[in-house]
Parts: C-alpha cells; sequence; structure tokens
C-alpha cells in the first residue's frame, strides 16, 4: 500500500486580523484507509501504520500517542478521553479514560468560607488536576482490539519528540499566545519558550523529557506513567504545589469499557459515546426531537430549521444539567433520554412559531479562545472504524508541566459542578449528578461518533470546543443525513450553538442570512452572540471520515490546520 497523493488540495493563504493564517489540505480519499485529525504530523503516523498493515485501533493509538507530541494543546498524556469503536465483526465498544478526581477530592473543594466559588481554583491551580485516564485508555485499547505492538505505535511518538518536529505558523503562534499562561511554571517555560525567547517558525522544537516519559511507556507499558519514575514525578510536581494526586491514585486508575448508546435517525445507526459523557445522550436526545420534523423540506440554515435545532437543544442541555454524571456515583436515567417516546414528550410543546425562554440566569461567556481537546477518526477499508475525543480540557489543560515529565497536565475537574447552578468555564451548570466525588468522573461533552447505514459504518465524527461538542457533531450528522452534503460540506458549513443556559445563539456569522436571522428575532430568539468566522477559527474542529462509492474520504476541518491522510492500493 501507498499513500494516496490524490488530495483534494485546499490550501489557503488567507489574510485574517492583519496577519496570514494558513488552512491546511482538507478533503483525501484512500481506498484502503484515511486517518483524520488536527494535527498532519499525527495523521500521518496514523496512515503509516495502516500502510504497515495496521487496523483503525492500531492507527487510532498511534495517532493518540503522536497528539500528545504535536498538538499539546489537547493531545495529552496527562489528560483523558473517549473512544468509540466499530470492528468490522460487527463488535461496538467504547473506552472511557476520563480523568477522576483524585481520592482526596471534596464536594466543596474550590468554595471559601463563604460558600463562594475561589475564581482559578479549578483551572489554574495543582488542585485543577484530574488523575489522567489516557495512557490507560490507550494500552487498553490496543491490546483488546490492536494488531501491533505497543512499541510499534508509540515509537514514533517517541521520535518526534526527540528528533523534533519544524514548528509551523500555527503551533508558534499558540506558543507565542500562552506565554502568560506559562509563564509561573517552570517546566513549561522551558518547553513553551526557547531558552526564553519565543519559538519562531522554522525553529525545531523538540521535548526531551516527553520522549523520555514516552520510552518510559514504551519499556513498562502502563506501569511506565502510572508507577515509578514518572509517577514520582507527578506526585513530586503535586505535592511541591498543594496538588491532591498521590502514588494510589495513580497506581489504582483504570480505563472503562462501557456500551456505546445507541440510536436510530431517519433509518441511519448512531452509535455513540455514553456518561460520563453526556455527549452521546444528549445527541440520540436531540436527534430524536428532530426526526419529528422534516429538515429537508424547511432546509440548511433556514428559520425554522434553526429554531427547531434551538429548541430541541434548549430541553436535552436542560436535562444534562440535572440528570448526567458519572453512571458510577449517579443513576443517569439514559434509557429514558435517549428514547423515541421521551423525546416526543419533550418535544410536544415545541412551537415553530415561537421562540422558548431558558430562564433568567445570567449570561456567561462563551469563549472562542477555547480550542481545548481534540478529535480524530480514523476507518480502514476492512471497515474497522474508530472515533476518538481526548483532552485536557482547556488549552493546555492547566498550563503545567509536571517537572522532569514533559507531560502537560489537565484541568479537567473545572468540568464538575463546583456548586449547584454555578456555570463553569463553558457556562454549562449541573447539580448532584456532578458534584465532586472522590474517584469519580467528571461530566463531559465529548461526542465521539459512529453512524451506520445496514449495518456499515458510513461517517465517524466528533469534536472539541467544550459545551459546544455535541452541537458541532450534531450539525455534521444532519448536514450528512437531512440536507444531503457530502463530507467536505458537511464539515466545513457553518455553525452554531445553543446550550440552554446561558439562553443565547452563538454563531458564526456565515451561519445566518439576515433574512433567517429577522426571522429567528421575530419568534422571539433575543440574545445572539457571534464568534469569529470559521476561518478565524469558528465553533469545532470536526476532523472526520466517511464511505462514499468512491473509497473511504477524510476531511480536517478547516477552521482549524488539521490534514486527513489517506492510504491507497494503488501505488498513486
Ligand atoms: N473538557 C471538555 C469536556 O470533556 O466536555
Amino acid at each position: 500500500m501507498k499513500v494516496t497523493a490524490n488530495i483534494v488540495v485546499l490550501f489557503l493563504m488567507l489574510t485574517l486580523a492583519g496577519r496570514s493564517v494558513a488552512i491546511a489540505p482538507a478533503a483525501v480519499i484512500g481506498e484502503e484507509g484515511v486517518v483524520a485529525s488536527r494535527s498532519s504530523w499525527a495523521s500521518e503516523v496514523g496512515a503509516e501504520i495502516l500502510r504497515n498493515g495496521g487496523n483503525a485501533v492500531d492507527a487510532a493509538v498511534a495517532v493518540g500517542f503522536a497528539l500528545a507530541v504535536t498538538y499539546p494543546s489537547a493531545g495529552n498524556l496527562g489528560g483523558g478521553g473517549f473512544m468509540v469503536i466499530h470492528l468490522a465483526d460487527g463488535t461496538q465498544i467504547t473506552n472511557d479514560h476520563r480523568e477522576k478526581a483524585p481520592l482526596a477530592a471534596t464536594r466543596d473543594m474550590y468554595l471559601d468560607e463563604q460558600g463562594e466559588v475561589i475564581e482559578g481554583l479549578s483551572t489554574r491551580s495543582h488542585m485543577a488536576v484530574g488523575v489522567p485516564g489516557t495512557v490507560a485508555g490507550l494500552i487498553d485499547v490496543l491490546e483488546r482490539f490492536g494488531t501491533k505492538s505497543l512499541a510499534e505505535v508509540i515509537s514514533p511518538a517517541i521520535r518526534l519528540a526527540e528528533r523534533g518536529i519544524l514548528l509551523d505558523r500555527d503551533l508558534a503562534g499558540q506558543f507565542e499566545r500562552r506565554q502568560k499562561d506559562f509563564a509561573p511554571y517552570a517546566a513549561s517555560r522551558e518547553v513553551f519558550s526557547n531558552r526564553g525567547e519565543l519559538w519562531q517558525v522554522g525553529d525545531r522544537w523538540r521535548q526531551k523529557d516527553l520522549a523520555t516519559t514516552l520510552k518510559r511507556i514504551r519499556r513498562y507499558g502502563k506501569a511506565g506513567f502510572y508507577e515509578g519514575r514518572t509517577a514520582d514525578l507527578i506526585v513530586a510536581e503535586m505535592q511541591a504545589n498543594d496538588g491532591l494526586i498521590t502514588r494510589e491514585d495513580l497506581s489504582s486508575y483504570e480505563s472503562v469499557w462501557r456500551e456505546p448508546v445507541r440510536g436510530t435517525y431517519r433509518g441511519y445507526d448512531i452509535v455513540s459515546m455514553p456518561p460520563p459523557s453526556s455527549g452521546g445522550v444528549l445527541l440520540i436526545q436531540i436527534l430524536n426531537m428532530l426526526e419529528t420534523l422534516d429538515l429537508n423540506a424547511s432546509g440548511f440554515a433556514s428559520a425554522a430549521t434553526v429554531h427547531a435545532m434551538i429548541e430541541a437543544e434548549r430541553r436535552a442541555y436542560a436535562d444534562r444539567a440535572e440528570y448526567l454524571g458519572d453512571p458510577d456515583f449517579f443513576p443517569v436515567p439514559v434509557a429514558t433520554l435517549i428514547s423515541k417516546e421521551y423525546a416526543l414528550r419533550r418535544y410536544q410543546d415545541f412551537d415553530p412559531g415561537n421562540a422558548g425562554v431558558s430562564s433568567d440566569i445570567k449570561p456567561g461567556q462563551i469563549q472562542p479562545e477555547s480550542m481545548e481537546t481534540t478529535h480524530a477518526s480514523v476507518m480502514d477499508s476492512a471497515g474497522n472504524t474508530v472515533a476518538y475525543t481526548t483532552t485536557l480540557n482547556l488549552s493546555y489543560g492547566a498550563k503545567m508541566i509536571a517537572a522532569g515529565t514533559g507531560v502537560l497536565l489537565n484541568n479537567e475537574m473545572d468540568d464538575f459542578s463546583a456548586r449547584e447552578n454555578t456555570p463553569n468555564f463553558y457556562g454549562l451548570q449541573g447539580r448532584r449528578a456532578n458534584a465532586i466525588e472522590p474517584g469519580k468522573r467528571m461530566l463531559s461533552s465529548m461526542t465521539p461518533t459512529i453512524v451506520l447505514k445496514d449495518g456499515e459504518p458510513l461517517l465517524a465524527t466528533g469534536s472539541p470546543g467544550g459545551s459546544t461538542i455535541i452541537t458541532t457533531t450534531l450539525q455534521v450528522i444532519l448536514n450528512v443525513v437531512d440536507h444531503g452534503m457530502d463530507l467536505s460540506d458537511a464539515v466545513s458549513s457553518p455553525r452554531f450553538h445553543h446550550q440552554w443556559q446561558p439562553d443565547r445563539i452563538v454563531h458564526e456569522p456565515a451561519m445566518l442570512s439576515l433574512d433567517t436571522l429577522n426571522r429567528l428575532k421575530e419568534m422571539g430568539h433575543e440574545q445572539w452572540f457571534a464568534v469569529p468566522n470559521f476561518l478565524g477559527r469558528g465553533i469545532g474542529d470536526a476532523n472526520s471520515v466517511m464511505r462514499t462509492k468512491d473509497g473511504i474520504v477524510g476531511m480536517a476541518d478547516p477552521r482549524n490546520a488539521g490534514a486527513a491522510v489517506g492510504v491507497s492500493a494503488r501505488g498513486k
């Protein structure tokens, strides 16, 4: 097998706000398989694994390790993720390697004596760090469904860390913008600055400590991270800075195999991530509500379609706040929430001509800069398909590297509800279901999803973007199923988002014509928030793959500088 060079090239140099922005090649076709991720280096690593006879699971795990090196704002060893897997033999399973609250965590750990949330404690302190799950998850997935050895899938990441990568505008720009965030942490300064100076485009960027940590994982497997020298260094970092993670937290961490949540939508099967992600449940719940309407007839981006979607999203996100949490700690009513019958009931008061009102809670800010988390999709010619979303939570997580490890630590604890009905960074609220408890997984919105038609995988998709992950994934699916778009259009088309609270519509400017906007305002949709147009980042980053009659198409979301790489049998 050789890589296809048959790339539909879309390389645009755009001038935006006075600076050039590179938009990476977008869609590719590969007969033997395709990898789409936020990092061209990581996608190439995955494609090479496919070329060498690995399956989609081998490739996804290799991509996961590579992203920890080449896309440090979200790829990680020090965070967590969810993987949804469909195998050619029909097996469908998910791996939950979400971070956990340390055993010393308590419900009110982010509150002061007056019961007020202490600003920044759950995002910018060592107490923000959840027990990382990524290394356990990737290794468990590989051991159960992969065909390659750990050494084979992790070595490319080691090479990238050891030999270094030539910094492109994307990464050099990120490091520059984050200098203030890294400043308090010596180990972060050491990695993200060039001896105190800014890294420049074209500089070779090596990560020696990270390479050493990866080598320990290659040699000792999970013990190379959760025990021994790496664990010692992480615990030392915690003890020196009032962090909570102990040796026991690390050595007792285990990934969890969970049955996917499953739904149907207009004859397609939806297979997605169950709790502790809210993603799959909300996706299916919203699809069930929308299935009662003819969105194909009302059309893409029409006022009627946008209104119907907003009203379905409003109801689903309200349920999220009440019912969604870690199922190992709270009885999440999944079966009810994803049932068609419940959707009918929930949507029966939908008024096609009038907007509902969420409630009076003061709107928080949704921050367009927060392109944390990252999604990769892989499909091989046998039909093995992986949708993988992984995260440190906010961009570069807690911004701190555990000294001596090269490992950036997450700030996932902010995904818990620090106090009832108090919005987190994303403006999301929660109650008892998502309260902090020792050893509990914080609620996520990550929505890695596989869509099947007649039992065959059609589409793998998902996205970063905090609370907007679910609605981004939803829109890719609606674009394919209802609006008949090809993958390129389905991923590129403008997006919007509503999450019940704050009660407003966040949208890319290109999403809404003046006519649509005016009609929606007449219906009573009053609060609007435009994020920069999609070429200036926009909403989501849905790196997706889709089976077509011409082969497997991969599409890196053109909002960002990722890449899809195809593998062909034809030697072209
Ligand atoms: N940290 C974002 C999420 O898991 O939803």
